[in-house]
């Protein structure tokens, strides 16, 4: 069974942010998978590096449409942002250096953050795009 699993509840609207929640979904099964099998902290590394280098490109995509809509939301939603990258870089930093294994609990972290950011934030972003495309 997936880990973290798609449901419609988490369809924010954009068809573009939906596709790439859909492929953060995935990841982070993957992620979940690789620690389970019991992988190595190279393989959970790469995996990992996977996962954020995605996670960085998916909030690119975001708050570029945030800018080109002047989302009046910007800023308070680009923290958050850089807020879960700050994490992720310093879990890999850890992982790196041997000081922590990925466990059940980071997985807990991240699909914890994921399902209530898109639940909220990205729900309020959406809504926002999809009034300015219906100007
Ligand atoms: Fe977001
Ligand atoms: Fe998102």
């Amino acid at each position: 069974m997936a880990f973290i699993k798609w449901e419609s509840k988490y369809e924010v609207g954009v068809p573009i942010i939906d596709a790439q929640h859909r492929m953060l979904f995935d990841h982070v099964n993957t992620l979940f998978d690789a620690m389970q099998a019991g992988h190595g902290k190279d393989e959970i590394g790469k995996t990992l590096a996977f996962l954020a280098r995605y996670t960085v490109e998916h909030f690119k995509t975001e708050e570029d449409l945030m800018q080109r809509s002047a989302y009046p939301g910007f800023k308070a939603h680009k923290a958050v942002h850089d807020d879960l990258t700050r994490q992720v870089v310093e879990l890999q930093g850890k992982l790196d250096k041997g000081s922590q294994m990925l466990s059940l609990p980071v997985m807990h972290f991240l699909r914890d953050w994921l399902s209530h950011h898109i639940s909220e934030e990205d729900k309020k972003l959406a809504a926002h795009l999809n009034r300015a495309a219906a100007r």
